[in-house]
């Protein structure tokens, strides 16, 4: 399987591809210290915000693919979470057990929660062109899986998360880990799954304070990209920590 190699590529070069290195040159350290800044971007433009008739809190995924239609395009996972309202409330994780690995503490997997939508990103490293969600169904331990590549060059169609994720006809990839998965009513769209939702494991756990640091020391000359992804969580505002609920089980 394609994301099973995937990922056992990267656990074998998980950390190559970090920059410990100098301190940012001026001007470009993202928002410091929690205050709601809004940097200019160094790398020549403004800062996306859900245009009107969408949201920056989106509930569901549908709403999250609305958001995603309507920004500029090409549309990158950068700016996909520029325009999410502040505050951005977040849990990050370095684990690289996942369909979306983590690259390392440096550049971690960003879980971000609006509702009972969480959207996952990671911050550097092959995975960090894909955004993946996983809405909560209210009052279970179950989510409904769901992914997209980036940039978009176009909106895509309301199935297209699903589709995306489809392994032969009756399932997704996401459930050779993520158990348990069933099928979910949702009109217009026939391929919906739902299944078992996994919280990070506490000892992957990567401080909200650590990861702000390294948007802070983040260097624009060396890793562009990096510090792109590390302004769009840390530049537009107050970031604060969340969590899965508690009773959530972790995958081991
Ligand atoms: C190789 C096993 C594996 C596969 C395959 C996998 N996941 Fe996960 N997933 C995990 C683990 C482990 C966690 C806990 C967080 C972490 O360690 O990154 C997790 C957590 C999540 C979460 C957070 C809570 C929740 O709703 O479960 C989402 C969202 C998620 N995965 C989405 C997906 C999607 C979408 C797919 C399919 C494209 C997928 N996962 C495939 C292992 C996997």
């Amino acid at each position: 399987m394609r994301r099973a190699l995937a990922l056992f590529a990267l656990l074998g070069a998980c950390g190559s591809a970090e920059d410990s290195g100098p301190l940012p040159p001026d001007g470009g350290a993202p928002g410091v210290g929690g205050s709601a800044v809004d940097m200019p971007n160094p790398l020549g433009r403004d800062r996306c915000k859900p245009p009107a008739g969408t949201t920056g809190s989106p509930q569901t995924i549908e709403q999250a693919v609305a958001l995603l239609n309507a920004l500029p395009k090409p549309t990158s996972v950068a700016c996909f979470v520029e325009s999410l309202d502040r505050p951005l409330t977040i849990l990050s994780t370095n684990s690289v057990f996942s369909a979306q690995p983590a690259l390392s503490t440096k550049s971690p997997r960003v879980f971000i929660k609006t509702g009972e939508l969480w959207s996952s990103i990671v911050i550097a490293g092959d995975s960090s062109d894909l955004i993946e969600f996983g809405y909560l169904i209210p009052g279970t331990l179950r989510s409904i899986k769901a992914e997209l590549h980036l940039p978009l060059q176009a909106p895509v169609g309301p199935s297209a998360p699903y589709d995306r994720v489809m392994f032969g006809e009756t399932g997704t990839g996401c459930g050779f880990c993520h158990f348990g998965e069933q099928l979910e009513p949702v009109s217009g769209i026939s391929n919906v799954f739902s299944s078992v939702a996994f919280k990070p494991r506490a000892d992957t756990h990567v401080s909200l304070e650590g990861l702000r640091l390294e948007a802070q020391t983040c260097s624009w000359q060396a890793e562009p990209r990096r510090c792109e992804m590390l302004a769009a969580v840390f530049g537009g505002g107050a970031v604060v920590e969340g969590a899965f609920p508690s009773s959530m089980n972790t995958f081991f």
